[in-house]
């Protein structure tokens, strides 16, 4: 994936789509770029989210347009950039004043070693309105990428994870010869820099990186979801667009919430955490953006 991609949602939505991802905690106690799993977000990508923040200011003369925004546009664009689909965003986030722990992270994320009921349960914990079919399709982002051995080393050491295919397997064992390697392959075997349905087909050849990524394939309720994708990238590519819609409406901020951030690393002067409610606010967004499209 090109270097300046930055973070995308599963990290930046899946915690909210309020910016906290992007916070640098340093001042003021560990943030979520601290926690664990964001350890493996880019840092070139958070100066990439600030770069469009600083130019945009210029721009507009002030503090207009929100990190949260930044970062759906940025994460589309970068879908477009790999060859991916074109899907509307809808706008009017406004950013998190609040840190989230590392607690928060690691409990709103899924995991790389977790089987579809797990994954489905993280996804309905963040929205009831994310079901089986955004699932397959949001782990179709795993088209372009890479991941680091510590990743699915489960799947190698100590014995051989049976859902593998052989090949894929001695290919693996390659790249991470023993547990606590430290490098990293990519997430697509046929295709690795392209946003392309090919992310499918491995899964029906058993050549999915992470335990996440294979199981979906190996579950009976999500299979033919797979296969579907894998036969049709017209479908996948539609179905991507409208999943990543509904997961950047996960605890926006809209309004007279929150705060457009001045730098996309730290909070505002003087902000604190006062108690903010996310979840009646999903709507507003979706509401108001479909008014824009009639209109426009
Ligand atoms: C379904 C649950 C998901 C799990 C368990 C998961 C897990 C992971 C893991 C473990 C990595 C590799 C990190 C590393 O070892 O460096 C990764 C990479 C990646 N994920 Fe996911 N992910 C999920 C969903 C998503 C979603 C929804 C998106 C975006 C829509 C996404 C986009 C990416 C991208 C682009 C990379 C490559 C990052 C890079 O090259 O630096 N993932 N994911």
């Amino acid at each position: 994936m090109h270097p300046c991609v930055p973070p995308y949602p599963r990290h930046a939505c899946m915690q909210g789509c309020d910016a906290s991802v992007l916070l640098d905690g340093s001042a003021t106690g560990p943030g979520e770029q601290q926690a664990p799993p964001n350890l493996t977000l880019r840092p070139s990508s958070f100066k990439a989210i600030n770069d469009i923040r600083d130019r945009l200011e210029r721009e507009c003369g002030g503090a207009v347009v929100s990190c949260s925004d930044i970062l759906a546009l940025a994460a589309r664009d970068s879908v477009v950039a790999t060859g991916g689909p074109e899907y509307r965003v809808p706008l009017g986030r406004r950013d998190s004043p609040r840190l989230a722990t590392p607690q928060d992270v690691l409990s709103g994320l899924p995991a790389p070693t977790s089987a579809v009921p797990s994954l489905l349960d993280v996804f309905h914990n963040h929205s009831p309105d994310l079901d089986a079919t955004d699932l397959v399709a949001l782990s179709g982002a795993h088209t372009v990428g890479l991941g680091h051995c510590a990743s699915f080393e489960g799947r190698l050491f100590p014995r051989p994870d049976p859902t593998m295919s052989p090949d894929f397997l001695g290919r693996l064992r390659r790249t991470c010869p023993a547990k606590g390697t430290d490098a990293r392959t990519v997430l697509d075997v046929r295709t690795p820099d392209v946003f392309d349905n090919k992310y499918y087909v491995n899964l029906v050849n058993r050549e999915g990186l992470l335990v996440s990524d294979q199981d979906l394939f190996t579950n009976d309720a999500t299979r033919p979801i797979v296969e579907r994708f894998a036969r049709s990238q017209r479908y996948f590519f539609h179905q991507f667009g409208v999943s990543m819609v509904k997961m950047g409406q996960i605890r926006v901020l809209t309004g007279g919430q929150g705060q457009v951030r001045r730098n996309c690393s730290a909070r505002n002067p003087g902000t604190t955490d006062d108690g903010l409610e996310w979840s009646s606010l999903v709507q507003t967004v979706v509401d108001a953006a479909a008014e824009s499209y009639s209109t426009s």
